[in-house]
């Protein structure tokens, strides 16, 4: 994919919907009693690896443009897969459905694409066997996954690490456990599992970083429409910041708190960026944000604010490049095994765009504000990196190439076409 640089971007664009509320509306309106419709859901490959898992799992699920009716059959109505549970390229389904599957009463087996085959799933397999699931990996943690069901005991459990992937399993778990569940999460994750559960009719409480998983007794379908995904329009977002003569209006854009980092980050960096809230919010707050052309300044993004905007955190690197001075990434140790190393993948990359970048242990360091240059950029077959570049290509000198841009389509199958609606009206 080419792309020249920009010469202004403006417009008013809706983004890509939420993947994480996406994946959670098929599999809890799966195990849900009744019918569960869900307005504006994202039609990503990762998406569809999930209805495509709880389809082998005896869910009807119809796909009506971008409306998805789950026929939910209640807590207990899964039904044993006859083939191999395929979740492409997603950890979120590949984490999820391991706590969900430990307490079934059928067997069943996960894996994913190379990538997947790569992430550690042991952060899920160790807690989920103190629950007394029966469920094993390869090679010391890796897919794919044999899964026993088993009845399982509710326990309490000190997260290692910030991820919503693990605690959501948990959650799912905990939902069919003997007892309660109790996780301590060393920073709040985003939370649109709890938030989901609770309006499914379930009882979770969250108290700091303590989430309490009380057993269901069933939990009831729902009408969901799923707002914009702030981790997509981050890098609209960004566009607008960095290319000269930029103004865009994003609208319905998910405002959850435990997402937006990137909000509190650019604003900092002296971000023109406004937030509009819809005042009717549902369980999930949105609004309409307006960003416009800045001059950028680095900034330190480390501790609790990691979580707050883990996905994000290559597109900021891309504003760092921009930006006046020194930015420090840090305590984001969790990059490595995403779906490419995110460290090692935006250091060669913008190295290769002139940027004075360093990679660290657990982040990077960007000196930023020298001339950007555009180049032949990798996407490590992973759609936030070839989103990173493309941004990062408009307000490059010089035209760029996105090599195997096609990942793009894991969360923002319209990707090009958005970006193209803002250049021609630029
Ligand atoms: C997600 C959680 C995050 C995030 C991923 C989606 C989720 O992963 O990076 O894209 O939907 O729960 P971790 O929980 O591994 O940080």
């Amino acid at each position: 994919m080419e792309i020249s640089t920009s010469k202004g971007l403006s417009g008013t664009i809706a983004v890509a919907p939420d993947k994480s509320i996406s994946h959670r509306s098929v599999m809890l309106g799966s195990i849900a009693k009744g019918k569960t419709t869900v307005h504006n859901f994202l039609m990503g490959e990762d998406c569809l690896s999930t209805i495509d898992c709880f389809r082998k799992l005896g869910i009807t699920i119809e796909i009506n443009e971008d409306t998805v009716v789950v026929e939910g059959k209640g807590l207990k109505g899964l039904s044993a897969p006859k083939e191999l549970l395929y979740t492409g390229n997603s950890g979120t389904t590949t984490r999820l459905l391991c706590g969900l599957l430990a307490a079934q009463d059928f067997t069943s087996i996960l894996n994913g694409d190379a990538s997947i085959q790569k992430r550690p799933m042991n952060r899920v397999i160790e807690p989920l066997s103190k629950m007394g699931a029966d469920i094993n990996g390869i090679n010391g943690g890796y897919t794919p996954i044999t899964i026993q069901g088993k009845n399982l005991t509710g326990i309490h459990y000190e997260m290692p690490v910030a991820s919503a992937q693990l605690k959501s399993s948990l959650i799912l778990a905990g939902l069919y456990a003997d007892g309660r569940t109790t996780i301590l999460e060393p920073k709040p994750s985003r939370n649109h599992t709890e938030l989901m559960i609770n309006g499914f009719g379930g009882n979770i409480l969250s108290e700091g970083n303590l989430v309490t998983v009380n057993p269901a007794l069933e939990l009831y379908g729902h009408e969901i429409t799923v707002p914009g995904d702030i981790s997509s329009a981050g890098f609209f977002l960004v566009a607008g910041l960095i290319v000269p003569n930029s103004e865009i209006c994003i609208q319905n854009v998910g405002l959850n708190p435990t997402r937006t980092g990137i909000l509190d980050v650019l604003i900092d960096m002296g971000a023109s960026i406004e937030i509009i809230p819809y005042e009717d919010g549902g369980i999930e707050p949105a609004g309409d944000i307006i960003v416009k052309t800045s001059k950028l300044h680095g900034v330190e993004i480390g501790g609790s604010l990691i979580p707050r905007l883990i996905d994000e955190l290559p597109i900021l690197a891309v504003a760092a490049a921009f930006a006046e001075g020194k930015t420090v990434i840090k305590d984001a140790e969790e990059l490595k095994v995403k779906e490419s190393n995110r460290i090692a993948a935006m250091e060669a990359e913008l190295k290769k765009a002139g940027v004075f970048v360093l990679a660290t242990d657990d982040g990077m360091i960007i000196d930023g504000g020298n001339q950007v240059k555009g180049g032949l950029f990798e996407s490590y077959h992973d759609h936030r990196i070839a989103m990173s570049m493309a941004v990062l290509s408009l307000a490059a000198k010089g035209s760029s190439t996105i090599v195997n841009p096609q990942c793009i389509s894991i969360s923002y199958p319209d990707f090009f076409e958005t970006l193209s609606e803002l250049q021609k009206n630029g």
